[in-house]
C-alpha cells in the first residue's frame, strides 16, 4: 500500500508538472493564458498555485505517462484516466484549466478542472479515492499556514478562484473548501494555527445555506466563528476585483459573530413581531449561545432582547429553561 501511494504521488507529481508546462508553453493553451488574463490572472501567481492546463485530446496525459513508465490503469486509480466502454483509457481532464489541490504539508494529491466556456459540469475533481478525499483538505492551506499563524485568522472561501485572487491581492489567510459543504475534518485542519474563523462564502443561496451548515460545525469544534456578507450577490474573487482588497479586509474585519449573523438573517425581511416567529429565533441561536462563557452569554441575551424587542429577562428566562434541558 505505500509502494502504490508513492506511485500515485509519483503520477499527480509528473501530471502537475505536464499540466504546468502546457499552460506556459503550449499553443493549444492561448486560449486558457488569455481566458486567465481576463480574470486578473497571470505570471507569478499562477506559479505560486502552480496551475495548468489539461490539453484537448483524449490521451495527452496518458501519452506523457507513459513515456515516463507509467500504466494507464495506475493513471486511473490516481483519478487522472477513466476506462472507456471499451476497455481503452482516456484522459479525465481535458481542455480545462487544472487547480492543482495539495495536502497541507504540499504534496499534490489531486485537481480541479475548469471549462473554458459555460459547459457542464464547470469544475471537473480528482474523484473520491482512498488516497484522495476533498473533504480532508481545504485549498491554498499549504500556502495559508503561515498567514494564518501571523493574523491569529483564517478566512474560509468555497472556490478555486476566490482563494487565489484573495492571495494574489495580500489576503494569504485565505483557503476554499471547494464546494458547498464543510466538514469536520477540514475544521481540524485549520484548529492548529488559529481559533478563529470567518466564513465567506458566495453570497447565493447555496452559499448561505452551506455557511449555516459550516459555522455550527466550526463552533462546535471550538472555534470562534464570524461569518461576512458579500454585498451583490457576489463570490469573494468578484468582490476583490471589483471593490479591491481594502473593502475586502473591512468586510472581513468587521464580519458580525456568528449569533449577531444569524439574528440579522432571522431579521432580513422585517421585525419579528409573532410569539412563535421569536421563538424560533431563540430556537436557532440557543444552540450557539450554549457553548459561550458567561460574559459572552450575556452579550447575546442583550442583542437576542434587542433584536426581537423583548425584555433581557424574558430572553434570559427562555434561555435558562433551554439550558435546563439540554441535561
Ligand atoms: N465546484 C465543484 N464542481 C462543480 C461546481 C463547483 O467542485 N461542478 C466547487 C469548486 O471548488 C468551485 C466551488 O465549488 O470553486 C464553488 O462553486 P461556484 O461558486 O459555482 O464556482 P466558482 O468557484 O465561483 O467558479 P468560477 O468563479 O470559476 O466561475
Ligand atoms: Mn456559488
Ligand atoms: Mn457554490
Ligand atoms: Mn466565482
Ligand atoms: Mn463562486
Amino acid at each position: 500500500r505505500d509502494r502504490k501511494k508513492a506511485l500515485l504521488q509519483r503520477i499527480n507529481d509528473l501530471a502537475k508538472d505536464f499540466f504546468y508546462e502546457n499552460l506556459r508553453r503550449h499553443e493549444a493553451a492561448a486560449e486558457a493564458r488569455r481566458y486567465l488574463a481576463e480574470r486578473g490572472l497571470s505570471g507569478e501567481v499562477l506559479d505560486r498555485f502552480q496551475i495548468g492546463f489539461a490539453l484537448p485530446g483524449w490521451s495527452a496525459l496518458l501519452d506523457f505517462l507513459s513515456r515516463k513508465g507509467c500504466q494507464p490503469h495506475d493513471a486511473a486509480e490516481a483519478g487522472l484516466a477513466v476506462k472507456g466502454d471499451s476497455g481503452r483509457y482516456y484522459d479525465r481532464f481535458r481542455n480545462r484549466i487544472i487547480f492543482p489541490i495539495w495536502d497541507p504539508v504540499g504534496r499534490v494529491v489531486g485537481f480541479g478542472g475548469r471549462v473554458l466556456d459555460g459547459s457542464l459540469p464547470k469544475y471537473l475533481n480528482t474523484p473520491e479515492t482512498p488516497f484522495f478525499s476533498k473533504g480532508r483538505i481545504l485549498y491554498g492551506l499549504h500556502l495559508a499556514r503561515p498567514a494564518i499563524r501571523e493574523r491569529d485568522c483564517a478566512v474560509v472561501v468555497e472556490g478555486y478562484m476566490d482563494a487565489v485572487t484573495a492571495h494574489l491581492h495580500g489576503a494569504a489567510n485565505t483557503v476554499a473548501s471547494l464546494g458547498t459543504a464543510l466538514t469536520a475534518e477540514q475544521g481540524r485542519l485549520l484548529i492548529n494555527y488559529s481559533r478563529n474563523v470567518v466564513i465567506a462564502y458566495d453570497a447565493d443561496a447555496a452559499g448561505v445555506a452551506a455557511a449555516m451548515r459550516g459555522m455550527d460545525l466550526l463552533q462546535e469544534l471550538g472555534f470562534q466563528v464570524r461569518v461576512a456578507t458579500i454585498p451583490d450577490g457576489k463570490d469573494p474573487d468578484e468582490y476583490i476585483r471589483r471593490q479591491g482588497i481594502q473593502s475586502w479586509e473591512k468586510l472581513i474585519g468587521e464580519a458580525p459573530s456568528l449569533i449577531e449573523y444569524k439574528l440579522q438573517k432571522a431579521m432580513e425581511k422585517g421585525p419579528v413581531r409573532t410569539v412563535t416567529g421569536k421563538l424560533e429565533v431563540m430556537r436557532q441561536v440557543f444552540p450557539n449561545l450554549a457553548l459561550k462563557n458567561e460574559v459572552e452569554k450575556e452579550e447575546g441575551l442583550k442583542a437576542i432582547a434587542g433584536a426581537l424587542n423583548l425584555t433581557w429577562e424574558t430572553v434570559a428566562g427562555e434561555f435558562k429553561r433551554f439550558e435546563a434541558n439540554l441535561g
